[in-house]
């Protein structure tokens, strides 16, 4: 079955990037010159997704206007011959079908997604987190979907992990590594009790039936939690590794947004110069 309908929650609190969060949402700041969320969203369409649900809050309507139309901006850059810049703003509308959901308190990951359920109904689709951002030629979640098609199978996308890094993620423990079959997740382990160097990142495709043991799941800390959902489908259904052909970068930390922004801006070659130039500089005057 295909892939057609991607959830992005986007009703966290963003509290790693306090007191910026508090009115600008953290989906909205951006990597050069584009907001995170269109990353996203442009490699969820660039994957096949033709309908996109966000799950936000009455302090993300930045992210709803941003994937509206904009009559008096698009009339302005008309009339001033900006034809290049009017065609990307217009194009943000028609990307995909979008559809939005408030969730009224940030209730968790699990919370959020079983809003969900009468959007998805009964096919499988796609999560996409907020906060990470993988920069592929072929697209993240596309390559996520190569492997559902392979094994018809739950799919969770990881990354290998620097060691400074296991003990903030959840981490893959692997039934045959090989071919990438998964026993189970450990959240946030030691280092030495990690049962690989494999995290799991923001991005999953489920089969429906994710929504039944979301439904049976317990509250922790106020917070549904989705790895809950998905240890327990791991019972019943077959979930495997898609290990990622591509830079992760974690954009909803500090150091992963401003590394994000640095190598966007190397990409760009309008600013490939400048950046590297000061980048050199600045490290010669550390010394
Ligand atoms: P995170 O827990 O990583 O993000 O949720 P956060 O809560 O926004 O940020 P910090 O950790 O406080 O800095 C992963 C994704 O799930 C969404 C977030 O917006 C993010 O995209 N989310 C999280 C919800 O939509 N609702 C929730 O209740 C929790």
């Amino acid at each position: 079955m295909k892939i057609r309908k991607a959830i992005i929650p986007v009703a966290g609190l963003g509290t790693r990037f306090l007191p910026a969060t508090k009115s600008i949402p953290k989906e909205m700041f951006p990597i050069v010159d584009k907001p995170i969320i269109q990353y996203i969203v442009e490699e969820a369409v660039h994957s096949g997704i033709e309908e996109i649900l966000f799950i936000t809050n009455p302090y993300k309507e930045s992210i709803v206007s941003y994937f509206d139309r904009s009559f008096e901006l698009e009339h302005r850059l008309q009339q001033s011959g900006k034809i290049e810049l009017l065609d990307g703003i217009q194009s943000l509308s028609c990307l995909a079908k979008f559809y939005y959901l408030r969730q009224g308190e940030p209730m968790g990951t699990g919370h959020a997604v079983l809003l969900a359920k009468e959007f998805v109904g009964n096919e499988p689709f796609a999560i996409l987190y907020g906060d990470d951002i993988i920069d592929s030629s072929i697209p993240c979640l596309k390559q996520m979907i190569d492997v559902f098609e392979q094994h018809d199978c739950n799919v969770l996308c990881v990354e290998e992990l620097e060691e400074d890094m296991i003990s903030g993620k959840g981490i893959i423990e692997y039934e045959d590594v090989e071919i990438g079959k998964i026993k189970s997740i450990v959240e946030k382990p030691n280092l030495e009790e990690a049962p690989s160097n494999h995290g799991s990142l923001g991005r999953y495709i489920l089969k429906p039936e994710i929504f039944d043991e979301l439904e049976k799941i317990d509250f922790v800390n106020g917070e549904l939690l989705l790895t809950d959902a998905i240890l327990r489908l791991m019972k019943t259904q077959s979930f495997y590794a898609c290990k990622i052909d591509g830079q992760y970068y974690d954009v909803g930390s500090k150091f992963g947004f401003i590394k994000a922004n640095v190598e966007f801006a190397l990409k760009d070659e309008s600013l490939h110069g400048i950046v590297l130039d000061y980048l050199s500089q600045k490290n010669k005057s550390s010394f």
